[in-house]
Formats: structure tokens, C-alpha cells, sequence
């Protein structure tokens, strides 16, 4: 019997590491894999998609110029619904804390469509950090039928918060898949960099950093570029719009900071292998930089990924000017604290986890034969 699995995407994050699943679940001879994009991200969203070969069955077309949280959570909850209901899919699979997947979980539970989240159990513990994200996660967690924790610590949040052990499956991040599928081919990056300059990679975007905080960030970046005139920063500007005018306003007239547009996947990575040193509030970054060898400060106070910065190879900076200066100045000025954490490890998984989501699948539909 041909099994349904619908995979719902909405953001950059999200695509990339879908993509390994949907890839495996497509080579599944009982299964029919179809993929819906919200597309709470449009450009991002649809880059990434591109690179992995992957065209949607549906897609929702949800983003607005800056919308809302309410407005966005409300359009997705009304279009996934009438999705699910006519595609009846067997199983909904979604991954991570974006509004996307706390909306398809939700409306999932309304029609009692067994949910599967993947990326479960992340937790700071903080409702308000990372803003809306916690929230996002602990809600889809609630409701999903499995849940694809990526690391030990991952698996003991939810078995603390009750769920049964027979609905965890510890299974390694899929963004270590999607590295590994992507870092074997030929990653040009098209933009010209100072052969003779240390490149310092940055991305930011965290809500929670909105105003102030980011400011003060991008007065650090400027601060490090005066500073130190043999490194150039290259920073990709998300296009959410709190970032994107920031960003331009502050730091578009420094002669050694590179701002761009959002890097295509490929070129990004090709960047990170670049780079000295990453600055950063992405969880991606966090988990792609040390499997990289690459140390990352992260403008973060808290991190629902403690694994690598207890490895000692991440660290939080928050948003202080003066701490993300200091910081990133001991990194560039001494080769003994950059050796330290420019080690290779990868806490965050070993390049099977989509195989073994699929494996989980795999025996639930045998087990309903
Ligand atoms: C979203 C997620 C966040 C995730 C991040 C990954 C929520 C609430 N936030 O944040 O968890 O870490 O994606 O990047 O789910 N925009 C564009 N083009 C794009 C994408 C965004 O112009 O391709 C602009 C639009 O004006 C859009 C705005 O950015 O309205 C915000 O997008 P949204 O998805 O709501 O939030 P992000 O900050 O991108
Ligand atoms: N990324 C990308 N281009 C960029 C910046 C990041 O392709 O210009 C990738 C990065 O490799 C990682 C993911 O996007 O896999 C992280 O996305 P983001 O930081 O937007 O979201 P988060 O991971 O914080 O949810």
C-alpha cells in the first residue's frame, strides 16, 4: 500500500534541512512524498529548493512585507488547512521552531493527522529567547506523534517534559546531511575577496535582538572593521526589514565590511570554509561552523544548542558592543585561544539522520499493514 507523507517547508533553515528527508523519503518505493512550501520565505525559500532539485506540489505564497506574527500565524493555520483536508496525507512532517511548523503541527492536530517533528526538543527553557521560536517548538513538540530529537541532550528535554520514550528517536541534525551532500560538490562563491585579509563571516536575525541590541551589534562590526585593518567582514543582510535598513544604514559606508544579499546555500558554505572566524545568531551556523572547524561567536545570551560551546568551539557573545568586540579581538589577536576552538567536531550528527526518520516511518507503516 502507498503510504502519503506530506513535508511542509517555509524558510531558508527549513528547506535546507528538509532536503535530506525529502530526498530519502522520495526513494521509497511505498511511499508518495509530496512537499508543500508555505513559503513564509519567498526568495530564500525558493534559492534553496532550487539547489537540492526540489519542486513543490503546493505552494501556500504566505509571505507579506514584514506581516505580523499574528497575521502570518493566522493566514498559514486557514491555508494548511484546507491543504490537509483535501491532500489527506498519512503523515505531515515538518522541522524546527519557525511560525510555519508550530501552524502545520497545529492544524495537524485539528484533523487528528499524525505529526512528526524533526529538530525536537531544542529548549533554552526561556519563552521569550529565542522569541517566537521557543515558544514555537515547545507547542509543535506538544502535539506531534514522533519526535526526531537530533542529540542526547535534545531527547532528555522531552523525556523530562513527559513524553513517551517510544515517541523519541534520537537521530543526529539533518543540516550535518544536507552539509555533507553539499560539500562534496563544487561551491563557487562569487564575490571577490582580499586574498591577504582574514575574512570574518556574519550573519544576524534573531527578533529578540530588533532595535537596540542589533545596533549595538553592528556598532561592534564596524568597531572590529576600524580596528583591524587586515580582516574584511562579509555579511550576507537578511532581507526582514528590522535587519536589512539597520544593517545598510550603519555599516554601508565601511571600506572593509561587504555587505550582500542573502548567499545562495552553496556559496555560503563555501564561505564558511573560508572564513576565520563566524559571527552569528543563527542556529544553523551553529551547528554547520564546528563540523567546519570554524569558531563562532554567537549574538546570543542563551542557546537551545549547548553542545558545541560545552565543546568549547561556540561561544556567546549576546548583543554587548563591548563584549562582541573583546571577544572577537582575543579570537584575531591570539593563536593560542583561536586554536582552541577552531577544532573539528560535530556534536550535531553523523550524516544519516534523514535515513533514520525514514526508518521510523518506514516500520510505523509496516506495523499498520
Ligand atoms: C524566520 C523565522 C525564524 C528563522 C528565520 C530563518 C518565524 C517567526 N521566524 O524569521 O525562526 O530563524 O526565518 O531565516 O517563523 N523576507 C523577504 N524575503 C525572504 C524572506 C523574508 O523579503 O525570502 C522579509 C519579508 O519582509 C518578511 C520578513 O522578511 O515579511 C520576515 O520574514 P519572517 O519569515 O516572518 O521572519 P524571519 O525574520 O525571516
Ligand atoms: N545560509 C545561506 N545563506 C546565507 C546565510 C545562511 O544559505 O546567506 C544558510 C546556512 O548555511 C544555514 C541556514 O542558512 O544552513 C541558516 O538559516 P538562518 O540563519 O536564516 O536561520 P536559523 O538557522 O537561525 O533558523
Amino acid at each position: 500500500m502507498i503510504r502519503k507523507v506530506l513535508c511542509i517547508v517555509g524558510t531558508r533553515p527549513e528547506a535546507i534541512k528538509m532536503a535530506p528527508v525529502i530526498k530519502a523519503l522520495q526513494a521509497e518505493k511505498n511511499i508518495d512524498c509530496r512537499v508543500l512550501a508555505t513559503a513564509q520565505h519567498r526568495g530564500m525559500l525558493d534559492q534553496v529548493l532550487e539547489f537540492f532539485g526540489i519542486t513543490p506540489d503546493l505552494d501556500l505564497d504566505i509571505m507579506r512585507p514584514n506581516q505580523s506574527l499574528t497575521t502570518l500565524t493566522a493566514r498559514l493555520l486557514l491555508d494548511l488547512d484546507g491543504v490537509l483536508q483535501s491532500e489527506k496525507p498519512d503523515v505531515v512532517l515538518a522541522q524546527g521552531d519557525t511560525t510555519t511548523v508550530m501552524s502545520a503541527a497545529l492544524a495537524c492536530f485539528y484533523l487528528r493527522i499524525p505529526f512528526g517533528h524533526i529538530e525536537a526538543g531544542l529548549r533554552t527553557g526561556d519563552i521569550y529567547n529565542p522569541f517566537p521560536e521557543e515558544a514555537n517548538r515547545v507547542i509543535a513538540g506538544k502535539l506531534a506523534r514522533w519526535h526526531f530529537a537530533p542529540t542526547q541532550g535534545s531527547m532528555d528535554n522531552l523525556l523530562r517534559e513527559g513524553v513517551a520514550p517510544a515517541n523519541i528517536t534520537m537521530t543526529g541534525n539533518t543540516v550535518i546531511d544536507a552539509l555533507l551532500m553539499t560539500a562534496a560538490r563544487t561551491l563557487p562563491l562569487d564575490i571577490e575577496l582580499d586574498p591577504s585579509k582574514r575574512l570574518v563571516l556574519v550573519t544576524s536575525h534573531r527578533r529578540e535582538n530588533f532595535g537596540e541590541p542589533f545596533q549595538n551589534i553592528c556598532q561592534a562590526l564596524k568597531s572590529l572593521a576600524e580596528r583591524n585593518p587586515d580582516i574584511q567582514i562579509l555579511y550576507p543582510v537578511h532581507p526582514n526589514p528590522n535587519v536589512k535598513d539597520v544593517a545598510y544604514q550603519l555599516l554601508g559606508h565601511t571600506p572593509n565590511i561587504i555587505l550582500c544579499a542573502p548567499l545562495d546555500y552553496a556559496p555560503f558554505i563555501a564561505a564558511m570554509k573560508r572564513s576565520y572566524l563566524i559571527i552569528s545568531d543563527s542556529g544553523g551556523v551553529q551547528e554547520e561552523a564546528p563540523a567546519l572547524g570554524k569558531p563562532v561567536l554567537v549574538l546570543r545570551e542563551e542557546t537551545e544548542r549547548p553542545e558545541a560551546v560545552d565543546l568549547g568551539v561556540v561561544k556567546l557573545v549576546g548583543a554587548n558592543r563591548d563584549t562582541i568586540i573583546e571577544q572577537a579581538q582575543r579570537l584575531l589577536d591570539d593563536p593560542l585561544a583561536y586554536r582552541s576552538m577552531a577544532r573539528g567536531v560535530s556534536p550535531y550528527g553523523d550524516g544519516k539522520a534523514a535515513a533514520r526518520i525514514v526508518g521510523v516511518l518506514r516500520q510505523h507503516f509496516q506495523q499498520c499493514e
